[in-house]
């Protein structure tokens, strides 16, 4: 058991605030395989403000689904309280987060927000206080180690966003400027973990229960955040927590796999509309049955399909199809 603030967490595994993934339907998935805590996809502080029908729907949360945390991004100290205060209020997570790395362009260059914001320490300061002194929940700050390779500067970011009052912060071991690529720096992680006194969560290429014990062990940080490697495998989550206890885990089957597909998109209509859970699952399916043998044809047809009855029809007969297979060895 660890804390944030006063928010008691179970383990040490996270899942990753991952835009058009966390939404409920994937973090009650998650959630059922045991995770810790759990960041929900960012909300633009200025789409709450002016109370944007899509943006207030993604604060949907159940409470089975706690401890959760809401991330927020954007770029001014008003709107970010404007919004820290009603999602405290209508959506009342356990933590709020403020989003300090987000590299798209349409984030990062044209609204300045995310990533951008470590280029600008006292904006961090303001931003950070200003939130804390808003809301009565702890607020928390995910960072990457910096905007690039010339500007690494998560110590001196972690340092402010504690002192400012932030509960816990998140690195990402990588640049702005480095996207998604090479390989995330857990240097950066340790490094900041031996700067600040508050939880430090490291993120970035934990893709194993064994390559999470090797950051926890390496970084000494307080928690590992997952987020990608979760993608078709919440199995990860459930093995990665384990795994950290020291107990033995199993890898999920072929038919565990598609159970999930079915239930996950079950999940999804009843929580968006036919055409958006249509969408969504189209590469939730990719991902869960990446590598499955004769997969790819069902993947093909279901990406052509537009009826949630026709999908799950596919999936079910695919199962079905399987265990005659199975049968016959
Ligand atoms: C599809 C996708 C969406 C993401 N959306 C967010 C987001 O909303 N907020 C955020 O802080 N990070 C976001 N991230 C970054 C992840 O939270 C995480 O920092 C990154 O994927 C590195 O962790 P990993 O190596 O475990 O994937 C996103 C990543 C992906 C792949």
């Amino acid at each position: 058991m660890w804390k944030i603030g006063n928010v008691e967490i179970d383990n040490r595994v996270v899942l990753a605030p991952m835009a058009g993934i966390c939404n409920s339907a994937y973090r009650k998935i998650v959630k059922e395989m045991g995770c810790g805590l759990i960041y929900a996809e960012m909300v633009s502080d200025k789409a709450i403000c002016y109370d944007n029908k899509k943006t207030i729907d993604m604060l949907y949360m159940e409470d089975v689904e706690r401890p959760i945390a809401q991330q927020i991004f954007g770029s001014d100290v008003d709107s970010f309280v404007e919004a820290a205060k009603y999602i405290e209020k209508e959506m009342r997570p356990d933590i709020i987060d403020i989003n300090m790395g987000c590299p798209v362009p349409k984030v990062a260059l044209r609204a300045q927000a995310g990533s951008a914001l470590l280029k600008n320490p006292s904006k961090v300061k303001e931003i950070v206080k200003a939130v804390v002194n808003a809301v009565k929940c702890p607020v928390t700050v995910k960072i990457r180690s910096g905007w690039d390779s010339n500007h690494i500067n998560a110590v001196e970011i972690a340092k402010i966003c504690e002192e400012a009052g932030a509960s816990a912060i998140t690195v990402h071991g990588r640049t702005r400027s480095q996207g998604y690529s090479g390989k995330a720096d857990w240097n950066i992680i340790r490094d900041v973990k031996n700067s600040v006194k508050i939880p430090v969560i490291g993120n970035g290429d934990v893709t194993s229960p064994e390559k999470a014990k090797e950051m926890l062990d390496f970084t000494g940080c307080d928690a590992v955040m997952i987020g990608r490697a979760a993608l078709g495998n919440p199995w990860l989550i459930r093995n990665t927590v384990l795994y950290l206890e020291g107990k033995p885990y199993m890898l999920p089957t072929t038919n565990d796999k598609i159970d999930m597909c079915i239930k996950h998109l079950k999940m999804l209509s009843d929580l968006k509309s036919e055409k958006q859970a249509v969408l969504e699952i189209r590469s939730h399916v990719g991902w869960y049955l990446k590598g499955v043998k004769g997969s790819n044809d069902i993947k093909n047809k279901i990406y052509k399909m537009t009826k949630i009855c026709d999908i799950l029809q596919v999936l079910e007969e695919f199962k079905e199809e399987l265990y005659e297979e199975e049968k016959c060895l």
